[in-house]
């Protein structure tokens, strides 16, 4: 990968992956877009406003910057897209279908995040298998299944370098999420910081797979980077760092932070989704076939998500 282009750089992920592949790649090598403009991304390397369902516009951009490797981060998370799934399906598959597109015209390596929200409630829960049954009930995901078949199908239809990861909830501290079924595991760390009572949305022993930023973001550049002769999977690989359920996470938080005040108050959209995702998934495959290692657990994260957010108030950012 020598020139990358960001669709939906100014959200949870992509405000953390474009810092994160400008790094590694150069400021200049790494084209940030989003909807909305933002200054920061802007600050330190090329960033355009663009809408990721204008296609001509994308094509434009992959020229004019030589693009060879698309990374598509847009959509709607899965509580929004229950809200309004047409508008869902219409931005989850047009972007990624804009990016599949520039993959096979431009001769791109694409990377799109799957979901634990690809799987629905006859996915065998524990110990998830990399192929399993892939039924789920929410449009999010509905969009997820779509785009691994589609990232396959690209692969061995016009020869896309297609590869994709199947994120847990992902939990970080420089852009809150919106709108997804584990952004409360986020959102309590904002609340243990600012000594607010914490309103729980889905019940205290339902288990959701996790994994910190860092990692998320490591998982992608190894996969990128991997050799191709050795993947037997694209798109998508299951990856797991954690699995923890609200009692369990609050206990961590407890121990650094005893204060933490919490309430349940369980939205039905939500907890309907957490309890048709599985508990934890088995990630063997990526662990073979690239290497795939997590770095981070549920202690080690606690504290560095404490000691980050708590900057951020000291700072009075929130
Ligand atoms: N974090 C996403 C959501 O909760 C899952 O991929 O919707």
């Amino acid at each position: 990968m020598k020139n990358i282009l960001i669709l939906g750089a100014g959200g949870q992920i992509g405000s953390e992956l474009v810092p994160y592949l400008r790094g590694i790649y150069g400021d200049a090598h790494v084209v940030a877009t989003d909807v909305k403009p933002n200054e920061v991304l802007k600050a330190a390397g090329p960033f355009e406003v663009v809408d990721a369902l204008d296609a001509k516009r994308l094509g434009e951009l992959a020229d004019t910057y030589r693009i060879d490797a698309v990374f598509n981060l847009v959509a709607l998370l899965s509580a929004t897209g229950e809200k309004n799934p047409t508008l869902a399906w219409r931005i989850n598959m047009g972007a990624l279908t804009n990016a599949l597109e520039l993959g096979r015209e431009k001769k791109a390596a694409v990377f799109t995040p799957s979901s634990i929200g690809a799987f629905g409630p006859s996915t065998p829960k524990d110990k998830t298998p990399q192929d399993t049954v892939m039924r789920p009930n929410t449009m999010y995901g509905v969009c997820k299944v779509s785009g691994e078949l589609l990232g396959d199908y690209y692969h061995t239809r016009f020869g896309v370098d297609t590869r994709s990861v199947r994120f847990p909830g992902i939990i970080s501290n420089v852009t809150l999420p919106g709108g997804g079924t584990t952004d409360y595991a986020v959102e309590v760390y904002y609340a243990a910081v600012k000594g607010e009572e914490f309103v729980c949305p889905v019940s205290e022993g339902v288990y959701m797979d996790m994994m910190y930023m860092p990692d998320a973001l490591r998982s992608i550049v190894e996969l990128m980077e991997a050799d191709p002769a050795k993947l037997k999977h694209r798109n998508s690989f299951n990856v797991a760092a954690m699995s923890f359920c609200p009692s369990k996470l609050f206990e961590a938080i407890r121990k650094q932070a005893p204060s933490l005040k919490v309430r349940y108050e369980i939205d039905p959209v939500k907890e309907q989704i957490a309890q048709s995702w599985p508990n934890m998934l088995d990630d063997s495959c990526a662990r073979s076939e690239w290497g795939w290692k997590p770095e981070w657990d549920l202690d080690s994260m606690t504290r560095d998500m404490l000691e980050k957010v708590g900057e951020k108030k000291t700072k009075g950012l929130i």
